[in-house]
């Protein structure tokens, strides 16, 4: 059988968790308790192998904004709450907030074992699949290039996941630099293909005869299999699928109907029509239109998740940096601001573009990511997006950037992170959390 389930016990009363974790162990579980939702969140990460059951009212974080931080970080995490007496409205908010289920006190010890052996089966399960999952994923590597922690991101993620193990073609679509390459590859590689052949074409690169004769004909005289041949088993990557001429078309859709379901070589065709206005489905003949795009990733453009624009630009200044063997340039409010009303039209290919620049000028000791920014944009206005975000979202992407920083200065020593950031232990504990941020990883 499986490592057992733990059961983390959160209670600012001692009574209260001794109690429960007597009688789940007796119950045959094994149990481990904090005095406060902080001191429990340095070990409930993630991955966690167990279930939390926590009271509501507790001093320093108490249990609904402690559910709250539970469920961003693993929404998968049973979390059961332990409410007060007849206190209904607080039940319901836990259970709208992703609650496992809610306790109310004194309890009945049989209905907390019972609670307690449902939500680990749960938890078991939930932990299970993930690990095929990940096992499945030899592309671990190239699913931690996909930067970003906005939920587009952690989305697209999923949706890579998810899709790379199914069968059916994929289009991926989106604006210019938005990652729509780096998003085929993903496919491929976290998929049971990923060890089958992986074929990219351009198909915008080539005149009509010469793709059709690449795509089915091949080159005999050169000893060149046709590029379906190639991809067999694998992926057919198609960039600029819209374009294939109406004939070339045609014959690739009587190729994927030949080859019946499941698709032997999966087709992921890849569409750069967003940012003309037009869609693939006026580009590609509809009976194709609807055969490649049954399964649909839509990249999002960079403007659009302001939370991943400071955390892109610090890796990749810090990789310029390293490669120049110089310092990356300091991001302070103002330059940090910038970085994220700025339009982005090139998206991400675009702020890599921008942080090598300020690396470069920074290590001349001239220069600001403003001008920068502003040579960027034609216009002289000042650079601003026409979809306003909340102030709520600049600040904690600041907040993130500031502490990431910090950290990665000082290798995750807590107590200089606390000093240069005037933060108390546990607000930088919390906010560590809140961001997803691991000590671990800057050590
Ligand atoms: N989420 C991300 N994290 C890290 N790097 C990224 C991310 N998205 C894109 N990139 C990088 O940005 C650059 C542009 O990405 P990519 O070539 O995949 O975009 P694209 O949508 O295919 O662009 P195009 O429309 O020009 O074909 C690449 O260097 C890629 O590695
Ligand atoms: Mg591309």
């Amino acid at each position: 059988m499986a490592k057992a389930m733990k059961i983390a016990i959160v209670d600012d009363e001692m009574d209260m968790r001794q109690s429960i974790s007597q009688w789940l162990a007796l119950s045959g579980f094994d149990t481990e308790s904090f005095a406060t939702a902080e001191e429990a969140l340095k070990r409930i990460g993630p991955d966690y192998p167990g279930v939390v059951i926590s009271d509501v009212r507790m001093p320093g974080m108490d249990g609904m904004a402690f559910l709250k931080r539970l469920m961003s970080q693993d929404s998968a995490m049973p979390v059961i709450i332990i409410t007060g007496h007849g206190d209904v409205p607080m039940a319901v908010e836990a259970m709208r907030m992703g609650a496992f289920d809610f306790l109310e006190k004194p309890f009945n010890p049989d209905k907390m074992t019972e609670l307690a052996k449902r939500a680990t089966q749960k938890r078991r399960l939930a932990l299970d699949a993930r690990a095929l999952r990940r096992d499945l994923s030899g592309g671990a590597q190239i699913m931690d290039k996909l930067i970003g922690a906005s939920p587009a991101m952690e989305r697209l993620r999923e949706d890579i996941l998810d899709l790379g193990q199914a069968d059916g073609h994929v289009l991926i679509d989106g604006e210019t630099g938005t990652g729509k390459t780096l998003a085929a590859h993903a496919l491929h590689a976290v998929g049971a293909r990923a060890s089958k052949p992986f074929v990219l074409v351009q198909c915008g690169a080539y005149a009509e005869e010469e793709m059709a004769a690449k795509l089915f004909e091949g080159d005999p005289d050169a000893g060149l299999l046709p590029l379906v041949e190639q991809a067999r088993g694998g992926t057919l990557c198609l960039e600029d699928v819209e374009a294939l001429s109406p004939n070339v078309q045609a014959r690739l859709l009587t190729f994927i109907n030949d080859q019946g379901a499941p698709a032997e070589t999966r087709i992921v065709a890849v569409s750069n029509l967003q940012e003309q206005g037009k869609t693939s489905e006026d580009a590609l003949r509809p009976d194709l239109f609807y055969r490649l795009a049954a399964m649909r990733i839509t990249l999002p453009p960079l403007r659009q998740r302001g939370e991943d624009i400071l955390q892109l630009f610090t890796r990749f200044a810090e990789q310029f940096a390293e490669e120049y063997g110089c310092e990356s340039p300091e991001v302070g409010a103002q330059e940090a601001a910038q970085l994220l009303q700025a339009p982005w039209p090139g998206n991400v290919r675009q702020l890599i573009n921008v942080s090598e620049r300020a690396v470069l000028q920074n290590r001349r000791g001239s220069g600001t990511i403003a001008s920068l920014l502003m040579a960027e944009s034609d216009t002289i206005e000042p650079v601003m997006t026409t979809e306003g975000k909340p102030l709520k979202e600049y600040v904690e992407a600041f907040e993130r950037m500031l502490i990431d920083n910090t950290m990665r200065r000082h290798k995750g020593s807590i107590v200089a992170v606390m000093d240069e950031l005037c933060l108390p232990r546990r607000t930088l504990n919390e906010k560590m959390a809140k961001y997803g941020l691991q000590r671990s990883d800057y050590l």
